[in-house]
C-alpha cells in the first residue's frame, strides 16, 4: 500500500486568465514534515487551501488519506488541521477558552490542557489572546489546528514576522507534532526554516514546483557544488589563482573558488602559500537553499513580490 497521505496530479488553479498554480504533482508521505518554500505570490497558500478543501481547483486529481477530494471532503476535513496564514482568534477569550471554543466544532476533540501542554503555553493558559506576543498567538493557532487530533496538519507561514527566538520556539512545537506521528505541510519563505525542519520540500516559483526532494538532495542537485572563500588579499589571490582550471569569482572582499573535487582545495592553499598571498583565512562553503533558489530563478527569494 502507498505510504502517501496526499497525492496530487496535474493541479491547476486559475483566477480568471491568471494561472496561479501551473500543473503541479505532489506526494506527501505519512509522518513527514513537507515544506513548500517560495517567495510572496508563488502560490503556496492557493496550493494548501485547495488541499484543505477551502478553494476549488480548476483541474487536477487530488487524493487525501485515500479519499478523492471533492467527492469525500467531509471525510477529509475530519482528519486535517489548519493554521491559516492570517490566523486570528478571539481577543477577549483566554488561551484556554479559545482552544475549547474551536474544539466544540468537532465530534472528536483532544483534551484542552493536553493541547496547551503540546504548544507549551501552560503559563499563559488564562491570558487573553489579545495580550499575547506574535509567537504565542501562533502557538495558540497550532493548538487550534490540532483540536480534532488530525492526521495531517497544514501550517501556512507559521513563523512569518516572528523574531528569531519566537521562530525557534514554533519550530520546537512543529517537531513535537512530528513526534506525535502527524504529517505536517508547512509553507514558508525562510530558507533556513525549510532546511532545518523539512524531511522533504518543494521550491515553488510562479505556480510551479522547480525543485523537490530532501534538503540535501535539492542542494546537491542544484546548489552548484562546494566552494572555498578566500578572505583577505583579494587582488593578489585572484591573480595567483587565475590559471587554475576552475570558476573564480570576486565577491565583496573575498575570492570564491568553485571546488570541483578535494584536490582543488589543496591546490588553492598550496598556490596561496607559494605565491605569498597575504590572505586572512580560507573557509569551506557548502551551498544552501538560498543558493539553489538564486541558481534556479536568477534572484534571491526574499526579493518580495513576483512581478518582475
Ligand atoms: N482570490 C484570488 N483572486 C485572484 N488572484 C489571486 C487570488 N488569490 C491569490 N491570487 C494570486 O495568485 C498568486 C498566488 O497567491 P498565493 O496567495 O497562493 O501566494 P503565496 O505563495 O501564498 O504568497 P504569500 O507568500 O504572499 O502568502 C498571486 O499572484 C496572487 O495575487
Ligand atoms: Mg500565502
Amino acid at each position: 500500500m502507498s505510504n502517501s497521505v496526499i497525492i496530487v496530479r496535474g493541479l491547476i488553479k486559475k483566477y480568471g486568465d491568471f494561472t496561479a498554480i501551473d500543473d503541479i504533482d505532489l506526494d506527501v508521505y505519512r509522518g513527514e514534515v513537507f515544506s513548500i518554500l517560495g517567495p510572496n505570490g508563488a502560490g503556496k497558500t492557493t496550493t494548501v487551501e485547495i488541499l484543505e478543501c477551502i478553494r476549488k481547483a480548476t483541474a487536477g486529481e487530488i487524493t487525501i488519506l485515500g479519499h478523492e477530494l471533492s467527492a469525500h471532503n467531509r471525510d477529509i476535513k475530519r482528519e486535517i488541521g489548519v493554521l491559516p496564514q492570517e490566523f486570528n482568534a478571539f481577543d477577549l477569550l483566554t488561551v484556554r477558552e479559545n482552544i475549547a471554543f474551536f474544539g466544540k466544532m468537532y465530534d472528536r476533540q483532544l483534551d484542552v490542557d493536553e493541547l496547551i501542554e503540546l504548544v507549551d503555553l501552560k503559563h499563559k493558559r488564562d491570558e487573553y489572546f489579545k495580550n499575547l506576543s506574535g509567537g504565542l498567538k501562533q502557538r495558540v493557532g497550532i493548538a487550534i489546528a490540532m483540536v480534532n487530533d488530525p492526521q495531517i496538519v497544514f501550517l501556512d507561514e507559521p513563523t512569518t514576522g516572528l523574531d528569531p527566538k519566537a521562530r525557534r520556539e514554533v519550530w520546537e512545537v512543529i517537531r513535537g507534532l512530528q513526534e506525535k506521528g502527524k504529517t505536517v505541510i508547512l509553507t514558508t519563505h525562510y530558507m533556513e526554516e525549510a532546511e532545518i525542519l523539512s524531511d522533504r520540500l518543494a521550491i515553488m516559483n510562479r505556480g510551479r514546483f522547480i525543485a523537490m526532494g530532501t534538503p540535501d538532495e535539492v542542494i546537491d542537485q542544484y546548489g552548484g557544488g562546494k566552494s572555498c572563500v578566500i578572505r583577505g588579499g583579494k587582488q593578489r589571490a585572484y591573480g595567483a589563482l587565475e590559471d587554475l582550471d576552475t570558476e573564480l569569482e570576486m565577491c565583496g572582499d573575498d575570492v570564491i573558488v568553485r571546488l570541483a573535487d578535494k584536490s582543488t582545495l589543496m591546490r588553492v592553499v598550496y598556490i596561496l602559500e607559494e605565491e605569498n598571498v597575504p590572505y586572512g583565512e580560507v573557509l569551506l562553503k557548502r551551498p544552501n537553499l538560498e543558493d539553489v533558489f538564486l541558481k534556479l530563478t536568477g534572484r534571491p527569494i526574499e526579493g518580495g513580490e513576483l512581478n518582475g
